[in-house]
């Protein structure tokens, strides 16, 4: 289980982030894995042109060629299932059905630019700054049918500054972003984190075995500082 899949709709400067820290893996922390595929529904994606360049397979899966959404993620699925194990969704700006997603569980991932459960959907650092929020940051999390519900794995919390718009305060949590989500693949590839189901199907992040009760946290890891049940 060791092929990536990563599914882009724009820049892609988390795809790179990944392919970067799997490329650059001389401790082997991530365990032999490749990005063997990026995937773009829309066919000017500038991440494309960086994944080419890096000798990636590529795909533009243009969602409007297609007549209904099922036929779409078909697309993706034949494409995905015969090059890929995982899936990472970076700025993929398509909501995907149940069918997809239960598909791919467990091995299906997400990263988010808020601090979840605050601000699902769009506009999240805006509503944040709105909010007079003093934090704003991301999340990468296991990703389950209802829209960017599913149990976060770690976040970065980053302090909302005085004259910060939208465009500036994007471009922080940005940084942030590219730091979490290789951190999250490598516990996923190397067994870290799981995703559990309770039998009322609530989802949970496994973490050595045991379940997050709250997401860790960017600073705390850093500092190899985890809940007291859960040291590594
Ligand atoms: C990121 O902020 C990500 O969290 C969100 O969409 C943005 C994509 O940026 N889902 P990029 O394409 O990875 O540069």
């Amino acid at each position: 289980m060791n092929r990536i899949a990563i599914l882009i709709s724009g820049r892609g400067s988390n795809m790179q982030s990944l392919v970067r820290a799997v490329a650059t893996d001389f401790n082997n922390t991530y365990k032999g894995a490749c990005v063997s595929v990026v995937i773009s529904n829309e066919p000017d994606a500038a991440g494309l042109a960086f994944a080419e360049s890096a000798g990636i397979a590529t795909h533009a899966v243009d969602h409007r060629k297609f007549p209904e959404r099922e036929a779409h993620e078909q697309a993706l699925i034949d494409i995905i299932d015969s090059n890929a194990d995982i899936v990472l969704l970076a700025g993929y700006m398509r909501i995907l059905s149940k069918l997809f997603v239960e598909r791919y569980k467990g091995r299906l991932l997400n990263i988010h630019p808020s601090l979840l459960p605050a601000y699902p959907g769009l506009d999240t650092h805006q509503r944040a700054i709105n909010a007079h929020d003093s934090n704003a940051g991301a999340s990468v999390h296991f990703v389950i049918p209802a829209l960017d519900a599913g149990p976060v794995i770690i976040q970065a919390q980053v302090p909302v500054q005085q004259g910060d718009d939208s465009t500036t305060l994007a471009v922080r949590v940005l940084d942030k972003e590219h730091i979490i989500y290789p951190m999250a693949l490598r516990w996923l590839l190397d067994g870290t984190i799981q995703l559990d189901e309770a039998t009322d199907g609530t989802h949970f992040c496994l973490f050595h075995d045991q379940r997050l009760t709250e997401p860790l946290q960017l600073d705390n890891v850093l500092n190899n500082e985890f809940p007291q049940n859960l040291q590594p």
